[in-house]
């Protein structure tokens, strides 16, 4: 079994083994009778189905919480470093379903102060415009205005500060270098930025001054920084935080972390006009054979294809037609040129959507942003 790959929030390289990040990182596999559980508060999301969000820390005992009426509050978060993907949008999507059934206060993180510090090539003012920008796209998902808080650390910074400190001070150099992988050369901002989004966790209890839960729906490369929060929540007097893990969602190109760096032609912005998406969709890696002659006879895999993975994750949630679909390519039934066709037509259509609602998102934005 390959061993080699790296999860952490700054770097994520090689093939992900994610039953091994499991065992590496200490969480639960979200199982059968986690699911059924959870499925008695309304219809399983695909994601969970699908063990897109796969991982778990504390998720019973948020739901225990959630049972004797002390509620939860949600949290969750996005650098704002450049435009918003697929992959992005991927997490967030699934937030609105848990703040749609638990009817839970959601507080979202813009680390504009963190993006700052961890690239050259970005100005404050730069990721602060990229956290006006991506705020559009979240609002676009439908979130809840009343039950919704938007910040960008820079502008939170009153109320989170003296939380943000009181965690440092519980914080070890070693710790970081050991959990995060940094070396004497990264500045001492990236050094205190785990304490900036150990804060959120907290928010809630802090608002209503009194300990309440707080759920994390994140990808899983996010782990790290709540494994630093959880080990010191209690020493200040809150909750540890729980978390919900996602995978990390494929790039057209193929397997590693969809990624703004990675080839341009391998992500789909939410901004993108049709005739990009199509040139993307059509020029996506699958697990196509040489020839047509090839793929009929023996089929295609749909396990290394970036197209059934964009179906898996977000837009084929329909599991009889996705199994339909799969089947097809095994067969030697459905070919790649018709199969990109298929989900070209559902990811035009939902972008198109999306869109619209990111321009209305303009005339709302303040019913979602706080700030101190
Ligand atoms: N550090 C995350 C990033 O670079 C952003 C973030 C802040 C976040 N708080 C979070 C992500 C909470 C998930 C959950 O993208």
């Amino acid at each position: 079994m390959n061993q080699e790959f790296v999860v952490t929030p700054y770097v994520v390289s090689g093939e992900v083994d994610y039953d091994v990040l499991i065992e590496r990182f200490g969480t639960k596999r979200i199982d059968e009778d986690l699911l059924a559980r959870i499925a008695k508060y309304g219809p399983l999301h695909h994601m969970l189905r699908r063990q897109v969000f796969y991982s778990h820390r504390d998720l019973e005992w948020v739901l225990d919480e959630y049972e004797k009426g002390n509620g939860f509050s949600l949290y969750t978060g996005r650098g704002p470093s450049g435009p918003i993907h697929l992959g992005h949008i991927m997490p967030w999507i699934f937030s609105k379903y848990l703040q749609d059934t638990f009817r839970a206060t959601l507080w979202f993180q813009l680390t504009d102060d963190e993006k700052f510090m961890f690239y050259d090539h970005l100005s404050l003012e730069d990721t602060k415009r990229w956290g006006y920008d991506n705020a559009l796209d979240i609002i676009a998902l439908g979130f809840d205005p009343k039950l919704t808080n938007i910040f960008l650390d820079t502008e939170y910074i009153k109320t989170m500060y003296p939380t943000a400190i009181k965690a440092a001070k519980k914080i070890n150099f070693s710790t970081i270098r050991a959990v995060f992988g940094f070396d004497n050369s990264n500045n001492i901002g990236s050094i205190f930025f785990t304490s900036i989004q150990t804060v959120p966790c907290f928010l809630e209890s802090m608002e209503r001054k009194k300990k309440v839960a707080c759920l994390i729906p994140c990808g899983i490369d996010q782990d790290p920084h709540f494994r630093i929060t959880r080990d010191i929540a209690e020493g200040l007097g809150y909750y540890k935080p729980a978390l919900i893990h996602a995978k990390l969602m494929p790039s057209l190109g193929g397997s590693e972390k969809m990624s703004t760096s990675a080839s341009a032609d391998a992500t789909i912005f939410t901004t993108d006009d049709k005739k990009t998406v199509k040139r993307k969709v059509m020029n996506a890696f699958t697990g196509g054979r040489v020839s047509v002659e090839e793929q009929r006879k023996l089929g295609g895999n749909p396990e290394i294809c970036s197209v059934h993975a964009y179906n898996m994750f977000l837009f084929e949630p329909d599991d009889d037609k996705l199994a339909k679909l799969y089947s097809d390519c095994k067969s030697g039934k459905i070919l790649c040129g018709e199969c990109k066709q298929l989900l070209l037509d559902k990811v035009w259509k939902y972008l198109e959507e999306h869109q619209r609602k990111r321009e209305k998102a303009k005339d709302v934005i303040e019913d979602f942003f706080v700030r101190d």
